[in-house]
């Protein structure tokens, strides 16, 4: 695996490629980074993964100086997976003015759910994945591809609104959520979980799963269906976001007979989970 720390040196070591697929990631890996990361080998020639903690993204009391940076296990899991080309630009080189320029999604899809609780939190990744885009594909001679977790549904969504707005030439390709054994989603929060917590912390997939299920019942009552499944994570000493039935395709408030999704966001102790599951 080669590693490039400027644009300019990626630039370079892919000025040769036909069809980069390309994951971009925060670092502090796990076996949910890594799936993305083989998915994308099969999609093109050159496999190129980003580590680089997009400050923009983080609100202020949020955990970017907290956030986890494990360099050297990263690496090496990346190179295991099969990726051929990492970039880990500095802040200075993504940023090297401040960024003045950005991408504000729509309202009705950036400034709901994880937009509501985090403002800005969509600007920032729109931005820094347009960017990245920019970085990575440039010199691509024909098919790009880049691949996003469901586990992040929302941000899957905005990413491929973007691109379809821009007329960006990239395939956003969606990967399933990664889970442990229990069923929690893995995430990179989840190592700030005590043990306690993180015995308690499958109750989130479980409350989304119980809503799944009762919808799949046949339940019409999606304000009770979503009151009972909010309790439940509160009684147990959660601090719920919000657990709530959407439609898929724009993440709305369903109206009808549509494909569903259910999404759930919620604390637990100082750490802030999210999950979801397609109906
Ligand atoms: P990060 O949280 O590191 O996630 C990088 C990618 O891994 C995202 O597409 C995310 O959805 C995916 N991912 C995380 N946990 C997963 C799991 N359990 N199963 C499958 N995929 C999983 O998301 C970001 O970084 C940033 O917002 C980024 C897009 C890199 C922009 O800064």
């Amino acid at each position: 695996m080669q590693i490039a720390h400027t644009i300019a040196e990626l630039r370079h070591l892919l000025r040769h490629s036909l069809h980069p697929a390309f994951v971009p990631t925060m670092g502090n890996l796990h076996d949910g980074h890594m799936a993305l990361v083989r998915q994308a080998s099969a999609l093109g020639d050159v496999t190129v993964a980003s580590i680089f903690v997009n400050r923009l993204q983080f609100l202020p009391h949020e955990d970017f100086d907290t956030y986890p940076r494990t360099w050297e296990s990263d690496c090496a899991k990346l190179a295991a997976a099969g990726c051929d080309v990492l970039f880990a630009p500095n802040e200075k080189e993504l940023y090297p003015e401040p960024q003045l320029y950005k991408v504000h999604p729509p309202a009705e899809l950036g400034d709901i759910l994880e937009g509501h609780f985090r403002p800005g939190f969509f600007v920032g990744v729109s931005t820094v994945v347009m960017k990245l885009f920019a970085c990575v594909f440039s010199e691509a001679q024909g098919r790009r591809a880049a691949v996003f977790g469901k586990k992040d549904y929302q941000q899957l969504m905005v990413i491929r609104h973007m691109v379809q707005q821009f007329a960006l030439p990239i395939e956003i390709v969606a990967g399933e959520t990664q889970r442990a054994p229990d069923g929690l989603a893995l995430s990179s929060r989840n190592g700030y979980l005590s043990d306690t917590e993180r015995a308690e912390a499958v109750q989130l997939s479980l409350a989304l799963k119980a809503m799944a299920a009762a919808l799949k019942t046949g339940d019409k009552d999606i304000a009770a269906i979503e009151t009972q499944a909010t309790a439940m994570l509160s009684r147990r000493g959660w601090t719920p976001d919000y657990l709530t039935v959407r439609r898929r395709s724009d993440l709305q408030a369903p109206v009808g007979e549509e494909p569903l999704v259910v999404l759930g966001a919620a604390r637990l102790g100082n750490t802030r989970l999210i999950d979801n599951i397609e109906v």
